[in-house]
């Protein structure tokens, strides 16, 4: 299985157009060390070949795929490596770029759970607006963890798990949740049985997602705040972190402790950074934590082989 990263931030991106905290400023400036990252997506494939499934699609699409080789068109006048669209929730950062693939010569198949099919006729109904386009060819992700695979991506298989995090604002749900606002997904190598355990929104540990994290060889997870207060602290917000859904990093029953308890060889990876985590500056103590605790942080542009 290969996957590759397209963009590892949070919403908003890093730098965000409007932000002048000290990452974005110092980022802008050139005295921050580290990168710029676009908004949360990943591609992956089981096999090698042409096509790849896309989970997620941020609205920064077009230049990660200007940014990805393996994605430009090849074998016809109108052609995509995006074989299918997955997603993991409906928020704007993750669903936003299906409006920007609307030149699809074909339905775009879009693999999406019940409440987010919802949220995206609905609340915010984007579905619509590209039925005006190329549409989309709608599949279910089953919710009961039954696994399922992608026409044209072969030799992967997939498996969603329910996660508690947050709907977006304009859900219908997003102060009652219900199981589909947000998954998880399990990615299987179907030759050689390795897994990638994927989920950007990740607001409490369960049983379940534990048990998910421990049986991949890889896990690729929320990565969106250091501190639960971060945004109030750096007075960019008045949420915490744990109430738009996303565990922080550090503290007790963070993402850090959870990590931690993973069986010794799963490879740790942090995705869907915000622009005010210290983790981006390279340079930061938090950083260096990391580093001694095994975590990495996701780039744009990263490759991961299971
Ligand atoms: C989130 O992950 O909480 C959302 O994507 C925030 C946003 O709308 O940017
Ligand atoms: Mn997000
Ligand atoms: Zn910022």
């Amino acid at each position: 299985m290969r996957v590759h990263v397209l963009g590892a931030a949070a919403g908003g991106g890093f730098p965000q157009w409007n932000c002048n905290c000290g990452n974005c400023a110092r980022l802008r400036a050139g005295t921050l060390q580290g990168r710029p990252r676009t908004q949360s997506s990943i591609c992956v494939q089981g096999l090698p070949g042409p096509d790849w499934a896309l989970v997620n699609a941020s609205p920064d699409i077009l230049s990660q795929i200007r940014a990805t080789p393996a994605l430009h068109p090849r074998r016809a006048t109108r052609d995509s490596g995006i074989a299918a669209v997955v997603l993991s929730d409906a928020q704007v950062d993750h669903c936003t770029g299906l409006l920007m693939l609307r030149e699809s010569t074909r339905p775009l198949p879009l693999w999406c759970t019940d409440p987010v099919y919802e949220d995206l006729t609905r609340g915010n109904p984007i579905l619509g607006v590209l039925g005006h386009f190329c549409g989309v060819e709608r599949r279910t992700i089953p919710l009961d963890g039954s696994p399922f695979s992608i026409e044209g991506v072969p030799g992967l298989q997939l498996a969603a798990l329910p996660l508690a995090s947050k709907a977006a604002p304009y859900s219908p749900h997003r102060e009652h949740p219900v199981p589909g606002d947000n998954i998880g997904l399990v990615l299987t190598d179907t030759a050689s049985g390795r897994r990638l355990f994927y989920a950007p929104g990740l607001g409490e540990r369960s049983e379940a997602v534990d048990a998910a994290m421990r049986s991949a060889d890889c896990v690729l997870v929320d990565g969106t705040f250091w501190t639960d207060d971060e945004m109030i602290v750096l007075g960019l917000g008045r949420k915490t972190g744990r109430s738009i859904g996303h565990l922080p990093q550090s503290g007790r029953g963070g993402m850090l402790e959870w990590l931690d308890e993973l069986p010794h060889g799963t490879r740790k990876v942090l995705i869907h950074v915000n622009n005010s985590n210290p983790i981006l500056d390279e340079a930061s103590p938090q950083r260096a934590e990391l580093v001694a605790r095994g975590v990495e942080v996701a780039w744009d542009g990263m490759d991961i082989e299971l």
